[in-house]
């Protein structure tokens, strides 16, 4: 039983993935507890190190690091970054295996210190290890989640705001189904300062299907961009993990596509995949009914069966 006031994070793995969110919700004042927890001692110490000497610039907030599952006891939120990294030309995907058999030996012991943690998933594939961990964990199904497609959807909105030269916060659009190379921008609801796409086509002669189809393809791709020049992708994960967790926090129920267990949204059951979902202080508190055109539908269906065929391979 919690005996403290406040709000705990606890962020396990401390790769370049883990130590970015930790540094954004630092920043943000998102906790006012941080722990970081990995199997490196050494790394883990010097990482919470690092940034508890930045704390003079920061909300006021306590940071830990250890290689001890204890140091993540009574979360409020559990974020598990750790995991195999994507080189260089893999898939997502190709990363299943691996980390759902590290899922088997992390997250009984995390469920164990904090049962009643919001579980955020970030590490990939991120939609089977979210199936897989679901299963394992034995909660809820919306108290564990993945970040899913929220930073696929924040790359969508920069390049459609980019391109019609509007404020990231006037575009309101979603890439949903898989966070990896089958998912899809869900066009047919995108508003530009509530101008439906179709209409500000007409308008503008801005974003034509052909242009639309070129910035999807963008976003499908832009974790490959990034991997290919440096190695991996971090600071805008660390963002995109970081507005979720505030959601969850404040229980602000924001609408964030994240990837969790579908229980027949639009005929889709069974799987974990990103739709926009209400977000509060339990978790995932609803799916959105939001409409879609029979071409989405078909495409997040195909989205849903890879995602099913993946996690079944691995017995999940
Ligand atoms: C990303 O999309 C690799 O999943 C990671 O940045």
């Amino acid at each position: 039983m919690k005996n403290r006031t406040g709000t705990k994070l606890s962020i396990v793995g401390a790769g370049a993935v883990g130590t970015s969110l930790a540094y954004a919700a630092l920043i943000r004042g998102a906790a006012s507890e941080v722990a970081l927890q990995d199997i490196n001692a050494k790394k883990v110490h010097a990482e919470a190190l690092d940034l508890a000497h930045g704390s003079q610039f920061l909300p006021p907030a306590k940071i830990d690091g250890s290689d001890d599952v204890a140091v993540t006891a009574d979360s409020d939120i559990v974020v598990i970054a750790a995991g195999a990294k994507q080189k260089p030309g893999e898939t997502r995907m190709d990363l299943a295996d691996k980390t759902v058999s590290l899922m088997k030996s992390i997250v009984p012991p995390l469920v164990e210190q904090s049962p009643e943690a919001v579980f955020l998933l970030v590490t990939n594939p991120v939609d089977v290890v979210t199936q897989a961990v679901v299963k394992i964990s034995g909660l809820p199904d919306g108290q564990v989640f993945g970040s899913g497609t929220v930073l696929d959807s924040s790359r969508l909105r920069y390049l459609v705001a980019q391109e019609c030269d509007i404020a990231m916060s006037n575009v309101h659009a979603y890439m949903c189904g898989e966070h990896g190379d089958s998912e899809l921008p869900l066009w047919s609801t995108s508003t530009i300062g509530g101008i439906p796409l179709a209409d500000w086509e007409k308008q503008t002669g801005q974003l034509s299907t052909a242009r639309r189809q070129e910035i999807a393809e963008r976003v499908v791709g832009a974790a490959y961009e990034v991997i290919d020049g440096k190695g991996a992708t971090n600071y805008a994960i660390g963002l995109a993990g970081t507005r979720i967790i505030q959601s969850i926090l404040r229980n602000e129920h924001a609408i964030l596509p994240v990837s969790s267990m579908l229980h027949d949204w639009h005929g889709i059951s069974g799987v974990c995949m990103s739709v926009p979902q209400i977000i509060g202080r339990a978790g995932v508190v609803k799916a959105l009914e939001l409409p879609v055109s029979d071409e989405e539908l078909r495409g997040l269906r195909a989205s849903a069966e890879h995602i099913r065929s993946v996690a079944a391979e691995l017995g999940f």
